[in-house]
């Protein structure tokens, strides 16, 4: 069975590490996984205002989070916590109040960053938000990649074998959450 994977960057920057990260991980990832990015730059600031009459933007971000089987995030850290521009998306998917586009839809985190925690600090923030949208989480293993030189070779894949070997075991056990959670929470159920 292939599972749809849509992932976030939380990073709108052109150059991403993220976004690199990313792509990086897609390489190793296994076979039943099949991933799919969900953009978010273009929604507005989100207020309550939009509840009443939700703007395509607003409604086609909620559409392709409740179309995936699981949601992967990948996020730098921004001043120990999470871009505004992808907490500013995850609000916009959480209302209108009643039609939280999370709840139940299993979701993975992970991140890179130059410093040496690699985005703890920020993952721990989204962990919340994301426990309380009722999104299903692996809480283990859990990734913080340091972002060095030399990280990624010149075709864009992880170049350490040791670091290569950790993130496709991440992606087989999320593979694996995914499977255990549906199992009890089809989707579409
Ligand atoms: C950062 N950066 C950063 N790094 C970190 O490890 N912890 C942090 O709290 C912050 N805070 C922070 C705030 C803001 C506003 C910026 C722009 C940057 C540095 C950050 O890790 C670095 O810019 C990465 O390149 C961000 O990842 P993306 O956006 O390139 O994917």
């Amino acid at each position: 069975k292939t599972y749809n994977v849509g992932y976030l960057i939380g990073s709108l920057a052109k150059e991403s590490i993220n976004r690199k990260l990313a792509q990086a991980l897609f390489k190793l990832a296994p076979p039943q996984l099949s991933f799919k990015e969900i953009p978010f730059g273009d929604l507005p600031l989100y207020t309550y205002d939009y509840d009443a009459d939700y703007p395509e933007a607003g409604r086609s971000f909620k559409k392709a989070i409740e179309a995936s089987d699981a949601i992967l995030i990948v996020t730098p850290e921004y001043n120990r916590s999470i871009p505004g521009g992808l907490k500013n998306a995850i609000d916009w998917a959480s209302r209108p109040w009643g039609t939280n586009s999370f709840a139940n839809i299993p979701s993975g985190v992970i991140g890179t960053s130059p410093g040496a925690i690699g985005t703890a600090v920020g993952q721990q923030h989204l962990r919340s938000i994301l426990g309380f949208l009722n999104s299903p989480q692996m809480n283990s293993p859990e990734a913080y990649i340091q972002f060095k030189d030399g990280m990624l070779n010149d075709a864009g894949e992880i170049a350490d074998a040791a670091t290569a070997k950790f993130l496709g075991t991440y992606l087989e056990e999320f593979h694996g959450f995914i499977a255990r959670v549906l199992t009890v929470l089809p989707r579409g159920a």
